[in-house]
């Protein structure tokens, strides 16, 4: 049944107050949603500090927020490279030595469809290794500071977590004996998800307050495709983009905005578009299937995540 909370349009910056005092850190907010996201955020006078690859993209992204909303606009970056634990550990310093104040990280940024098995520098599959344990080892790094925010966390992911093997291919983590783009991707992406719903289970069990929330931003034309995917894949998805099946990014990011800001939202959840396959329309809860928060599976990632990025929660 379609949620309702937020009236016929779903949830619209409309609903956004000011947000002057309060601190966003945006992983991938050069680009795409991420981008966008940073634009709902700075109209409504908060500081964004954004967690990217690219120093020259992320110079190039500051300079059109600030011409957008002022030279006094707060918006920041630190380079971070998700896909090298070791880059990740020298964000998360930088973070801490110089944003006293977290209100919501959104784990935003990701690369998908992947055509070829690539092995990151710290032997993981591309895509698991960039958007779920650079993911858990930042979130991991910078929950204490979170937590004194009395902060959240939001989990950008994916409707790709319906598809491929559905559950964590736990014998062959990186794929080597049957790697093919959209399953290893829709793996990453459920990774995430339970990733999520795991801390939240654990954050439950040690009494502590953080809220964790997962979206996705249903099909919107952003540059995910053209940056990581097969020419196959590209070519497909340009053709699609110039139908009424792709919404705008800046659509693509309300999700991620609503989590970071609205109270009163639900924790095991999936927050999105609602109207036609939940791929647009109007951003509420939608449908979350249990195979994404299954029990057994979502405490045995958390272990092996632990293990493979060497960080230890304590919870
Ligand atoms: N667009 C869709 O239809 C769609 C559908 C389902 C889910 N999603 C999810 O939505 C989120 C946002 O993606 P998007 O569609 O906005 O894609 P996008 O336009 O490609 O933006 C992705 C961002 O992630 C950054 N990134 C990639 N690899 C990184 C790394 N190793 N370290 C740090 N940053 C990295 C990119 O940086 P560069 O600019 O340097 O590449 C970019 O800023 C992702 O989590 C994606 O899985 C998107």
């Amino acid at each position: 049944m379609a949620d309702t909370t937020f009236g016929p349009q779903g949830w619209t910056p409309e609903r956004l107050e000011n947000l002057a005092g309060k601190t966003f850190l945006i992983t991938g907010a050069n680009a795409g949603a991420g981008f966008q996201a940073a634009r709902l955020l700075l109209k409504k006078n908060a500081k964004v500090v954004m967690l990217n690859r690219s120093a020259e993209k992320s110079a190039t992204a500051v300079q059109e927020l600030k011409s957008e909303f002022g030279a006094d606009t707060d918006v920041s970056f630190v380079r971070m490279d998700l896909s090298e634990l070791a880059s990740v550990r020298s964000a998360a310093e930088e973070v801490l030595k110089t944003v006293p104040k977290i209100d919501a990280l959104i784990c935003n940024a990701a690369i998908a469809q992947v055509p070829t098995q690539k092995i990151t520098v710290d032997g993981f599959e591309s895509q698991l290794g960039t958007n779920h344990y650079g993911h858990f080892l930042l979130c991991g790094l910078l929950f204490n500071r979170i937590e004194q925010s009395q902060g959240r966390i939001v989990v950008v992911a994916s409707l790709g977590y319906n598809m491929g093997i559905k559950t964590i291919q736990f014998d062959d983590m990186n794929w080597d004996e049957n790697y093919s783009a959209n399953p290893v991707y829709s793996q990453s992406k459920l990774a995430q998800m339970m990733f999520a719903y795991e801390l939240q289970d654990k954050l439950d069990a040690a009494g502590k307050a953080v809220q964790v929330y997962v979206c996705h931003p249903g099909a919107s034309a952003t540059s995910l495709i053209s940056t990581s995917g097969g020419l196959m894949t590209r070519s497909l998805w340009w053709l699609m983009s110039k139908t009424p099946l792709v919404q705008s990014a800046e659509k693509g990011a309300y999700p991620e905005v609503m989590c970071a800001t609205e109270n009163g939202l639900d924790q095991r959840a999936l927050y999105g578009p609602t109207g036609r396959m939940q791929t647009g329309g109007p951003v509420g809860k939608g449908t979350l299937n249990p195979h994404a928060y299954d029990k057994n599976v979502m405490a045995k990632l958390w272990t092996v995540s632990e293990q493979a990025t060497g960080f230890e929660w304590g919870l």
